[in-house]
């Protein structure tokens, strides 16, 4: 198991070739499920109250981006990553005209740095697998959320059906590991991804602790064959 400064330095590494190799290794199915993820937004966004947006684990910020991108300008974004070289990465990315909707903060999920009930809502995408202690880091989310807010989790889970399974193994554990490898130069990088994601929880798993935590209305839509799911929660207050 790998420790919080491993996992920092191992993002710091591949982090100029995270985007490159997020769209070559998912065959851009990736846009599709960070725009599944946006779009359960966007009903509470048409209405025209101003609201903060936490994108948690933010990475290079393509779920920031999205957000921005499928919604007016009364909403902002604070994406909110421990790895300084993922975000200056995103940063890179943000139009001119929408820096002033896209905030910035390194800090670690685990002690978030930001003040109780204030955010509208959350999404963090391939993220909740890498935190050392992951209730703590729910239990930090639920803090931040107004009551009521929607936390959306997108992760990646294991396919359901054998035949798929058997093809998906030989390439998720062989064919990505290699060519992960050799892009980014971080072999390591590209063998934790297929480990942590067989040792992480099963779908069901995830939504009971996320209801043990104390969000409610909790269901997940498995994507693409269950190689991803998409967790969706309501911060409930008892
Ligand atoms: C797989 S990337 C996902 C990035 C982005 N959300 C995406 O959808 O592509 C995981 C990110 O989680 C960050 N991370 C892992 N543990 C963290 C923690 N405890 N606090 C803050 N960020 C963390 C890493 O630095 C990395 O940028």
């Amino acid at each position: 198991m790998a420790d919080k400064s491993q996992i920092q330095k191992m993002f710091r590494t591949i982090s100029p070739t995270y985007d490159l190799l997020n769209s070559l290794l998912s065959f851009h199915i990736d846009k599709w499920w960070r725009k599944k993820t946006i779009a359960l937004f966007q009903p509470q966004w048409r209405q025209q109250n101003k609201q903060i947006i936490l994108d948690l684990c933010s990475g290079t910020l393509d779920l920031s981006l999205q957000i921005v991108k499928n919604s007016k300008p009364h909403i902002k974004v604070v994406a909110l990553d421990f790895c300084y070289e993922m975000l200056q990465e995103g940063k890179k990315k943000i139009p001119a005209d929408w820096k002033n909707r896209i905030f910035l903060v390194c800090a670690d999920i685990e002690h978030l740095p930001v003040r109780d009930n204030v955010a509208g809502g959350a999404v963090m995408g391939f993220g909740l697998r890498n935190l050392i202690d992951r209730q703590k880091g729910l239990e930090q989310i639920k803090r931040t959320l107004k009551p009521l807010a929607k936390l959306a989790i997108l992760e990646f889970s294991q396919p359901n059906s054998r035949f798929f399974q058997a093809l998906y193994y030989l390439y998720f554990l062989h064919i990505l590991p290699m060519i992960g490898g050799l892009i980014s130069g971080n072999s390591y990088a590209y063998k934790y991804l297929p480990n942590s994601v067989l040792k992480f929880y099963t779908p069901k798993q995830l939504q009971k602790i996320l209801q043990q935590v104390g969000f409610g209305k909790v269901r997940f839509s498995l994507l693409t064959g269950g190689i991803a799911t998409l967790h969706v929660g309501k911060k409930y207050v008892t």
